[in-house]
């Protein structure tokens, strides 16, 4: 369920329609609905309550501090890959103990970063991290509480680029060397052990490799207890998958109970990473037709947004849905529905079957509330686009168009090449 709906023919966000934000803002512009998100992140959040859970916001999904702030009131915490997104999260008022780290290449400055703001756990995923971060913990006279990132070899069956679970993948600790592992940690002076972590992918559309990966490491957990190792936190990682098309994954009751099911002691705190199963369908790319083009059989739509905005489609080839701000009745055609940047990867869609649009009409690009602006660059010299978060009937910037002169911040000529 989402707050994108259509009233008369025109697309609205909760109370709000969308050519409204449009006229005030200007397009291309993220917009993402406030019920939405909140409604979201309670669905796969209450879907836990029976058991002791952290439901840890994967920051990499949106990292807008006002999206971050509306999570951290809901109680949830974060789960973070750098220093920038500890940055952020810290700055949205999110609590340090509701944070987790995790990440193949954290960098020395990063982890003590992580550890002077007293995090609750990173996820270590090689053996010469954990000699790492034994060294920086030691120099900050800190204890870093750690689990190990195991990689259980589950095949997650979503598109190679997103696929982290598999031994040919870099993440993680092969399954089979993680007790010799633990005990390595076990030893270390300033580490504390206190959990164990995977995340097999993102965009899974099934439960069971979500239970074949548990089953895993409930394996493992047994045999680090039989090895004096006793852990605190069970982290799943994120990964549940939406709809963008014809998809049909398991709603988030389905997911929480297979889980349960699975979970091997009532004493161990479940954490769990979701990011696009929250964010992806709470928002949507506006953008604006500048040009349409006629190409024998088809016909170019030439949008004012594009591939650095939006990513995904060109890197993954992945299916947005995408409609009009406002439906005009018209028939419909096969479009290729383009940005302006100067590569013929930069598309949103090809040979799509779309209402026919004149120019300056608007489009919506959907489910772009997840990994959209957070991937986004200035390609082409573009400015960033801005984000707008609708909450009932007002909206609210929560992120300001880039002007030129962001463009050009911090670039320094240097004096040999100063003007003659
Ligand atoms: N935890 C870890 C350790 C992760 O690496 C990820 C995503 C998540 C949690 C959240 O996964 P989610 O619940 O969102 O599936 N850019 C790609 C997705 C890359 C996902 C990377 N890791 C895309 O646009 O599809």
């Amino acid at each position: 369920m989402h707050h994108f709906h259509y009233k008369e023919d025109n697309l609205y966000c909760e109370n709000v329609p969308v050519s409204q934000v449009a006229f005030e803002v200007g397009t291309p512009f993220y917009l993402y609905s406030h019920a939405t998100l909140r409604q979201h992140f309670r669905a796969l959040d209450d879907a836990f309550d029976s058991i002791k859970h952290l439901t840890c916001f994967s920051v990499k999904a949106n990292s807008n501090i006002a999206i971050l702030r509306l999570f951290a009131r809901e109680g949830g915490g974060m789960d973070i890959v750098s220093g920038g997104e500890l940055y952020r999260v810290l700055k949205a008022g999110v609590v340090p103990n509701k944070i987790v780290y995790s990440g193949v290449g954290k960098q020395t400055e990063d982890i003590e970063y992580a550890l002077q703001s007293d995090i609750l756990m990173f996820n270590v995923e090689s053996p010469l991290e954990i000699l790492k971060l034994n060294e920086i913990s030691g120099k900050l006279s800190k204890k870093a509480r750690v689990a190990i990132r195991v990689n259980p070899d589950v095949d997650p069956e979503t598109h190679p680029y997103i696929s982290t679970g598999l031994k040919e993948n870099k993440f993680g600790i092969d399954i089979d060397d993680a007790l010799e592992q633990y005990i390595v940690a076990a030893n270390l002076e300033n580490l504390e052990i206190s959990g164990i972590s995977c995340h097999i992918g993102s965009q899974l559309t099934q439960v069971s490799p979500f239970v074949d990966s548990l089953e895993k490491l409930n394996g493992l957990i047994g045999t680090l207890e039989a090895n004096g190792i006793n852990i605190k936190y069970l982290d799943l990682g994120g990964g549940l998958g939406i709809i963008y098309d014809k998809e049909t994954p398991p709603h988030p009751r389905e997911y929480a109970a297979a889980i349960k099911r699975g979970l091997p002691s009532k004493e161990l705190t479940l954490i769990l990473e979701p990011g696009r199963v929250i964010m992806g369908n709470g928002g949507i790319l506006v953008t604006k037709v500048l040009y349409t083009k006629p190409a024998g059989e088809k016909t170019f739509f030439i949008v004012d947004a594009a591939m650095n905005d939006l990513m995904r489609p060109c890197l993954y080839d992945s299916y947005h849905m995408i409609q009009p701000v406002r439906k005009s009745g018209r028939e419909t055609v096969k479009a290729d529905i383009v940005g302006p940047i100067c590569e013929s990867g930069d598309f949103f869609a090809k040979g799509r079957e779309i209402e026919s649009c004149r120019q300056d009409e608007l489009l919506a690009i959907m489910s772009a509330g997840a990994y959209g602006f957070s991937m986004a660059s200035n390609y082409n010299s573009r400015p960033r686009a801005c984000e707008v978060l609708v909450k009932g009937d007002r909206f609210y910037t929560i992120r300001q168009r880039e002007t030129f002169k962001d463009l050009v911040n911090g670039e320094i000529i240097p004096d040999f090449l100063e003007k003659e």
